[in-house]
């Protein structure tokens, strides 16, 4: 019988948006686990090579490339077990700011790019020993925030897909479930510059870390159970439901 160790060296995970963020800690958190990773993102990555990961430059929004490029990384390497698509982008919008050049940008990577990354994944994931997929919704899927007209829409279309494909992938033995995170202290979030205005807002009065969440999407992918379908809010209390 193996150890856990020894099973968690025979099993890859494909994390998406591993180079920044909540991908990135989720990506580390994997490695660190003993899991090889394949770690996309549409960036150069930024991880050393001494790490158990293969690094993927790729743009979810494109099935052809996500596709060729993972295959080419789970070449010889331990079988797919796990998927977390945590590549995503939060641009503001209003009824007034937005086009269509935005509507399609913010809903092919958001909505189409987490279609991708499950059908990629599904492929790999053989139906014999079953696996698990965790896809990155937020708060703003269930709350009203002022300028997220489109993300808030996208991430409503996460929460919808991960029931849809839970009960898809059900039979090839996959769980499916989704983490909504509120504030989370990462770069994307500094860059929109509103964190800090933010925090007195939060029940728990501070922003999630990275690593509180990487544990999240590590308990649902890494260790999947009797869990599916479910979009798991981790907000510090600023939303409830
Ligand atoms: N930061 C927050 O407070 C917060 C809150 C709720 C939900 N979320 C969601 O969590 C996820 C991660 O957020 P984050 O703040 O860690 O993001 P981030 O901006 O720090 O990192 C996102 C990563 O995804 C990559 N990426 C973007 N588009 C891509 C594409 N088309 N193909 C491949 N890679 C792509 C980027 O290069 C980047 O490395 C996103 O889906 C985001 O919408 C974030």
């Amino acid at each position: 019988m193996q150890t856990p160790n020894q099973q968690a060296a025979s099993r890859s995970v494909l994390v998406t948006g591993a180079n920044s963020g909540m991908g990135r800690a989720t990506a580390l958190r994997f490695a660190a686990e003993g899991w090889h990773v394949v770690a996309v993102d549409v960036t150069e990555s930024t991880h050393g090579v001494e790490q158990n990961l293969t690094s993927v430059v790729a743009d979810i929004t494109d099935e052809a490339s996500l596709a060729a490029g993972v295959a080419q990384a789970l070449d010889g390497k331990p079988r797919l077990a796990a998927v977390v698509n945590a590549a995503g982008i939060f641009p503001t919008s209003s009824l007034d700011s937005y086009d269509v050049a935005l509507y399609r940008r913010i809903f092919d990577v958001n909505v189409l790019g987490t279609l991708n990354a499950a059908r990629v994944g599904a492929k790999h994931i053989g139906a014999d020993e079953g696996g698990a997929m965790v896809f990155f919704a937020s708060v703003d899927a269930f709350a009203v925030s002022r300028n997220q007209l489109l993300y808030s829409a996208s991430k409503a279309a996460v929460v919808a897909m991960t029931r849809s494909l839970a009960i898809e992938l059900a039979e090839s033995r996959i769980t499916v479930n989704a983490i909504a995170p509120g504030w989370v202290d990462t770069e994307g979030t500094r860059r929109g510059g509103r964190i800090e205005a933010a925090i007195p807002s939060i029940p728990l009065k501070r922003a999630a870390s990275v690593d509180e969440i990487a544990t999240w999407a590590w308990n649902l992918a890494g260790n999947p159970s009797y869990i599916t379908g479910e979009t798991v809010c981790i907000a510090g209390g600023i939303f409830m439901r």
